[in-house]
């Protein structure tokens, strides 16, 4: 195994509701990819994730719900974590923040950064609901953008126009819980100066050098990351507050401050540590080794987490000390719907857990098509008229088309024994030599995270493979020139052999399947994927299933 380490890290989802599309489109599928890609190239990776079980969106659902916090995350954690593995993806750890592991991971880091005097300690009047006797989150007032006007704006951004906002900017503000304009009150909170940091922080995201060395390629981060983070530190840096008045969390370990708990940002990204300890814990490792100055850190995020991520956790991590700072935050774009913003208030979403019971065997039908049209540059749509397209014209016509007629054809032929290969014409030639070499184009397209063009040069073996039996027609030779049919089986077998590698971190059920059917099992992204002459090959199974429009039409219904 390779020494350097890369710990990898998929947003922890909110505890209080099922994960859709969008969930998974933005930051679990990419990651999973990289990382079944990692470990096909023998890295070590690790890959957390986990559910986030505090803040005020599981209070307001429990108490809409007549339920505890605690019933809430119960269920919402086991029904994320099983939609998840059933749908492939396939964390070393799914942990909880609501771990008492968690919870003193968290209260450490609070202590460390609180004795380097790393917070200020203010007082000040917040926005307060009396009807529900609550300070409000930042979430939970909403208002007029005062940079763009527009009026749902929320109290810590305008989604709009993507300005960073505090509550007390916005233009006549109200509680969205009860939706009465709330009441300023005085309480005392920890505070992040964050313009403390802004020096090395700019050096670090605009020229990727930290502590006078070159930390990352500044260029390998995606545009958007990088715009936004600059456009929030050229904005000004402002502190920040990192405790909460609420009475689910991770309580402030200092003592008088019964009532307040650690906000989200020192609650949630401490969960990426903590999960690593659990997991480390149970696997006989040292979890420091994949968080020291020297592992490969990379957080897979939606762009709402963008400055979570790259400004924030950085300043945290920075400031405790001995702690890796992510080489990349390959956020991704929203995901739409039918041409509609994803919502999950209004219903508007395709729900994973769902999915699964409607298209039983068929999540690498969904994992291909989320990949195909990933948002990696700009929001993308998802419609059930281009699933079925893909599905039906490129996996079950290019790919699954493809692998059925060679293993039929060797079947039928050669009893499943794989034919030699005899003397090669420049095609067959041609077709080896991209053999040969579209590994490390895949490869070089997933470790510079892009997943959709590295989805497309594995179709691309697909289609090379088609295209070569078409142009060939060894069915039509069969009787008249054995030697050069055997050829033709032969390479068309190379190609699938390369293909059910290459397939693996897209889709992992499919490549398992290809991987049965020419009896091999191959566990590395870099050996030689050659079948010998003889190898026993297995019968034919369909890859993918065709779907066909009554099933479409169904899922349209039930949108609306
Ligand atoms: N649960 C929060 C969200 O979904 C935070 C996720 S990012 C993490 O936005 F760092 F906290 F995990
Ligand atoms: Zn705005």
């Amino acid at each position: 195994m390779n020494s350097k380490k890369y710990t990898v890290t998929s947003a922890l989802p909110y505890a209080n509701g099922p994960l859709h599309i969008g969930h998974i489109a933005g930051a679990y599928l990419p990651a999973d990819i990289y990382v079944r890609y990692r470990k096909l190239k023998k890295d070590d990776v690790l890959f957390v994730c986990g559910s986030d079980e505090h803040g005020a969106a599981i209070t307001l659902r429990a108490k809409k719900e007549g339920k505890t916090p605690k019933e809430i995350v119960d269920y919402y954690h086991d029904l994320n974590k099983s939609t998840f593995k059933e749908f492939g993806i396939d964390f070393d750890i799914y942990h909880r923040t609501s771990e008492e592991l968690h919870h003193q991971t968290a209260q450490e880091f609070f202590s460390v950064l609180e004795s380097k005097n790393i917070f200020t300690k203010k007082t000040s009047e917040q926005f307060y609901d009396q009807e529900h006797q609550q300070f409000l989150a930042d979430r939970y007032i909403s208002g007029q953008c005062p940079k763009c006007s527009f009026d749902g704006a929320y109290g810590d951004q305008c989604e709009k126009c993507g300005s960073a906002l505090s509550p007390n900017e916005l233009i006549d503000p109200k509680s969205t819980l009860s939706g009465n304009t709330p009441v300023l009150k005085s309480t005392s909170h920890w505070y992040l100066p964050m313009q403390d940091h802004e020096v090395w922080l700019k050096d670090w995201i605009e020229n990727g050098i930290l502590d006078g060395e070159l930390h990352h390629d500044p260029k390998q981060w995606r545009s958007q990351v990088n715009g936004q983070c600059m456009s929030w530190i050229n904005s000004g840096l402002r502190e920040r507050a990192m405790t909460r008045d609420l009475d689910w969390g991770v309580q402030v370990p200092v003592e008088g401050a019964d009532g307040k708990v650690l906000y989200v940002w020192l609650d949630a990204p401490i969960g990426y540590i903590s999960a690593t300890k659990e997991w480390a814990s149970q696997n006989n490792k040292d979890w420091k080794d994949y968080w020291k100055k020297d592992a490969n850190l990379i957080h897979f995020i939606g762009k709402d987490n963008i400055v979570f991520h790259a400004i924030i956790f950085p300043i945290i991590l920075k400031a405790h000390g001995d702690f890796a700072l992510p080489v990349n935050v390959p956020a991704n774009e929203f995901l739409n719907l039918e041409g509609q913003k994803l919502s999950t208030s209004r219903n508007w979403a395709i729900w994973l857990h769902e999915y699964l019971k409607d298209f039983e065997g068929q999540q690498d039908a969904l994992r291909y098509v989320l990949c195909a049209t990933a948002p990696e540059s700009k929001d993308t749509d998802f419609t059930w008229k281009d699933f079925q397209t893909r599905n039906n014209s490129e996996l079950v016509g290019i790919l699954g088309n493809f692998i059925n007629r060679v293993v039929v054809l060797t079947n039928k032929y050669y009893d499943g024994l794989v034919p030699g290969q005899n003397a090669l014409q420049d095609y067959d030639k041609e077709v080896l030599s991209y053999l040969d070499c579209c590994g490390d184009k895949v490869g070089d397209c997933i470790e510079n995270y892009k997943m959709r063009d590295g989805l497309s040069e594995v179709m691309n073996i697909a289609r090379l493979g088609n295209k070569y039996l078409a142009d060939t027609e060894p069915w039509k030779l069969k009787k008249t020139d054995e030697k050069r049919t055997e050829t033709i089986l032969n390479i068309a077998l190379q190609i699938s052999a390369s293909l059910s590698v290459y397939l693996e971190p897209f889709l992992p059920f499919a490549a398992k399947q290809l991987s049965q059917m020419l009896n091999v099992n191959f566990t590395s992204w870099d050996e030689s994927k050659s079948l010998d002459k003889d190898h026993k090959i297995n019968s034919s199974a369909l890859l993918f299933a065709k779907i066909e429009d009554d099933k479409m039409e169904e899922q349209l219904n039930k949108l609306k």
